[in-house]
């Protein structure tokens, strides 16, 4: 589901790998678009009925402001159609359905340095964080994993004069390298490690940063690294304090399913735990948390009920 929707005209497409299309998104009469953070990314409706959602890869102007957005496409080998789409059948001048721009991967405004590690495609919210903090005059650098120089996409935007002294570039076929293990081997009290990539990258990463406090590590996904569809569990009650019921959750239904059929509707988009449009505030400590965008302190207070269960049985949201 795309809520909000606004009409986008797709301004330019611009090949940036053998595998990756960037596009460039206008309002449709030349006006400014909805201001975001960086970090935040988009749902596209696109031509075939199929939604997915988009990092935006372009920093935002003073306060926000945007006349285009930029997104990078890259077009999946195992393609469930929704990037064969954007790459086959969109072309510049199409219209496109769009939501507007949620953040579920911002820049935590008081950390003393960030870390932003990008694998592929996986660029596109760091850049836009990268070319945010550049414009603060903050601590932080850019480390790029790509296979070689011929899949770095937006190189351009990378080789810029504010960004360039920032990004270290790993070529896994070049003589530049960057040793993931002896990168994240300290963790200096201020520093925030944020990773977005394919779900090898992101688990060594992850891996590489276990000792690193949870508050201090921020990743975005783009697939669930489960590989699966979000896994059932057992039944349980959802109990909403501010309407002073409870909804029975069975043991194949998502709460957000449990609570459609009651008559509230919550908006979802991904329904993997990745995007956070079905984030609602909680107590945390009754849920067992599925998803893949909250951090821990959040969790304390929010729950994803497109993938989250109760962890004893009951649920409590406050709605
Ligand atoms: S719909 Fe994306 S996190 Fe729930």
């Amino acid at each position: 589901m795309v809520e909000r929707t606004l009409t986008v005209r797709v301004a330019r497409i611009r090949r940036e790998t053998p595998e990756i299309l960037s596009f460039e998104l206008a309002h449709p009469w030349g006006r400014e678009l909805p201001g975001f953070e960086a970090g935040a990314h988009i749902d596209v409706k696109m031509p075939g009925g199929f939604a997915r959602q988009y990092s935006l890869a372009r920093a935002p102007g003073v306060g926000g402001a945007c006349d285009r957005y930029l997104i990078g496409v890259k077009r999946e080998g195992a393609s469930r159609g929704g990037s064969a789409s954007m790459h086959e059948r969109v072309r510049e001048g199409d219209l496109l359905p769009i939501s507007a721009p949620r953040n579920t991967f911002p820049v935590q405004a008081g950390g003393r340095r960030h870390l932003l590690l990008a694998g592929g495609i996986g660029m596109t919210p760091l850049l836009a964080m990268a070319q945010h903090l550049a414009r603060q005059g903050a601590d932080f650098e850019l480390c790029v994993f790509a296979r070689s120089r011929e899949h770095l996409a937006f190189a351009e935007a990378l080789t810029a004069p504010e960004l360039a002294p920032h990004v270290r570039l790993h070529l896994d076929d070049g003589a530049e390298k960057i040793d993931l293990k002896a990168l994240l081997r300290e963790h200096a009290g201020g520093t925030h490690l944020y990773v977005c990539g394919p779900a090898g990258f992101m688990n060594a990463v992850r891996k590489a940063a276990a000792h690193w406090p949870d508050d201090a590590v921020h990743a975005e996904y783009f697939a669930s690294p489960n590989d699966s569809s979000v896994p059932a569990g057992k039944a349980f009650s959802l109990r909403l304090t501010q309407r002073g019921f409870s909804v029975p959750v069975a043991a194949d239904q998502t709460a957000v399913d449990a609570l459609h059929d009651f008559g509230i509707d919550i908006p979802v988009s991904c329904e993997q735990g990745l995007c956070g449009t079905c984030v609602v505030p909680a107590e945390g400590e009754s849920a067992e948390h599925r998803d893949f965008c909250l951090t821990g302190a959040e969790r304390q207070h929010k729950v994803a009920l497109c993938c989250s269960r109760a962890r004893e049985q009951e649920l409590v949201i406050h709605l």
